[in-house]
């Protein structure tokens, strides 16, 4: 008894590195479950980064990332979408000096179709992909959204396998990206389950609770949960694809909600012998009602999903996308409209491909020459064309190729 107690205190002290837990009323709640910030400023990035202890992704690391890829920095890091990072610069130096990394994320398949916000990572991991030519793994967490969604295993199986499609049609090379979904490769891979062991003796109750917030009516399985999100950290997890190398790290694109599964093992990766894992942070695509909460599938009136049909992107778009515009026109065309607020322009900055199009639409709609119907007329277009590609895509996809994307299989590359 006394032993646990000396335990308790010693794993309180040894909290995850910067936790990033909310420490005042005044924080913004971000972690893997909720978003939520200011009503009228949205979530406040810049804080963000320090209390979780990354960094911002400067001008200076995208011109390295520039030159290394040789190619032009896609626009949502152009733009500053993906804001933040850990250890970037190690993987640009890996890049430089031809040594071996790989790319991890991940969806939890709480929906049948996914909404146009997660396809943000994708459609960056994607071209990520491209410019590193490295292999990527993309895990499926079935087994997190059975424990905290009221489903069952084999409903959260199937929208994984649904999911999948999505993330393919946005255009992964079967050679280069292995699919798996957690209950099906579990039992295919002894290291998989070996490396969640380990991970899962290396993080107490108390840093996990620190970390996630678990109460104690959390099932067990939450708490145990985060070491299966870890483990595909550790190149040993894909013996199929890199022998059982462990010196192999990866770079992880996701949204900034993640980031705790990855402070976690960014902990526990030393201890284990492998290098720590990197990340780029995306903010978040916000809800049609505004900057304050995310895009949830969980809200369909906050979505758009990339099953939505034409009609339907419209009707939401004009019904629901809040509006940086004045009250009325004589008004708006004096004083111009807000593109800080306005969720059709913060569309249009992760979606428009063409940087001068957005410029010139934003100083249009500043100084009150655009109205708001024509920026969303111009956004409905934009986001119509987009998902249509997708749909377009993902309707030749035949199960063979899931099949095939989700076989554990030696990919393109040599180690
Ligand atoms: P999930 O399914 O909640 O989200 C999938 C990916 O989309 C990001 N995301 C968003 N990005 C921009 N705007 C939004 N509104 C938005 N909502 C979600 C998430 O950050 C994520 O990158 N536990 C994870 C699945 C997972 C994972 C990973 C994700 C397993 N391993 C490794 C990233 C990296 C989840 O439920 O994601």
């Amino acid at each position: 008894m006394a032993e646990s107690k000396l335990e308790d205190q010693l794993a309180n002290q040894a909290r995850i590195s910067g936790d990033g837990a909310p420490s005042d009323e005044d924080d913004d709640i971000v972690d893997p479950w909720n978003v939520a910030g200011k009503a009228d400023t949205g979530i406040d990035y810049d804080k963000l980064i320090k209390r979780f202890g990354c960094e911002r992704i400067s001008p200076e690391l995208i011109a390295r990332l520039e030159k290394v890829t040789g190619q032009t920095a896609h626009p949502l890091l152009r733009r500053g979408m993906f804001f933040s990072h850990r250890d970037l610069l190690h993987i640009i130096t890996r890049k430089e000096q031809n040594k071996p990394f790989y790319l991890y994320t991940g969806r939890g398949p709480s929906s049948r179709a996914m909404h146009v916000g997660h396809m943000v990572p994708f459609m960056f991991t994607k071209w990520l992909q491209d410019a590193f030519d490295v292999p990527l793994v993309i895990q499926l967490t079935d087994d997190e959204k059975f424990l905290w969604k009221n489903i069952s295993i084999e409903e959260s199986m199937m929208l994984a396998r649904e999911n999948a499609k999505d993330i393919i049609s946005v255009g992964f090379d079967m050679e280069k990206t292995f699919i798996f979904s957690d209950f099906s490769y579990i039992g295919q891979c002894p290291q998989f389950y070996q490396n969640i062991a380990l991970v899962s003796r290396s993080v107490t109750f108390n840093q996990a609770r620190g970390c996630f917030g678990f109460g104690d009516s959390d099932c067990i399985g939450k708490i145990h949960f985060p070491s299966i999100q870890a483990a595909p950290c550790l190149a040993t997890s894909f013996p199929h694809i890199f022998k059982n190398r462990k010196d192999i790290p990866c770079l992880i694109p996701c949204a900034i909600d993640q980031d705790p599964y990855f402070r976690m093992t960014r902990d526990v990766a030393p201890r284990l012998g492998y290098l720590k894992p990197a990340l780029m942070h995306s903010t978040f695509f916000p809800a049609l009602q505004g900057a304050q909460s995310k895009m949830s599938a969980s809200d369909e009136n906050s979505a758009i999903f990339v099953t939505d049909t034409a009609a339907q992107i419209k009707k939401k778009i004009n019904k629901f996308a809040f509006s940086g515009g004045k009250a009325s026109v004589e008004e708006h065309r004096e004083f111009g409209g807000n593109c800080d607020i306005d969720v059709s322009y913060q569309y249009l900055r992760f979606f428009c491909p063409d940087d001068d199009k957005l410029e010139e639409i934003r100083q249009n709609y500043t100084s009150g020459k655009m109205l708001t119907g024509e920026l969303k007329a111009i956004l409905i277009a934009e986001l119509q064309k987009m998902v249509a590609d997708l749909q377009l895509r993902r309707a030749k996809i035949t199960e063979q190729e899931v099949d095939e994307f989700m076989r554990p299989r030696p990919l393109k590359f040599n180690y």
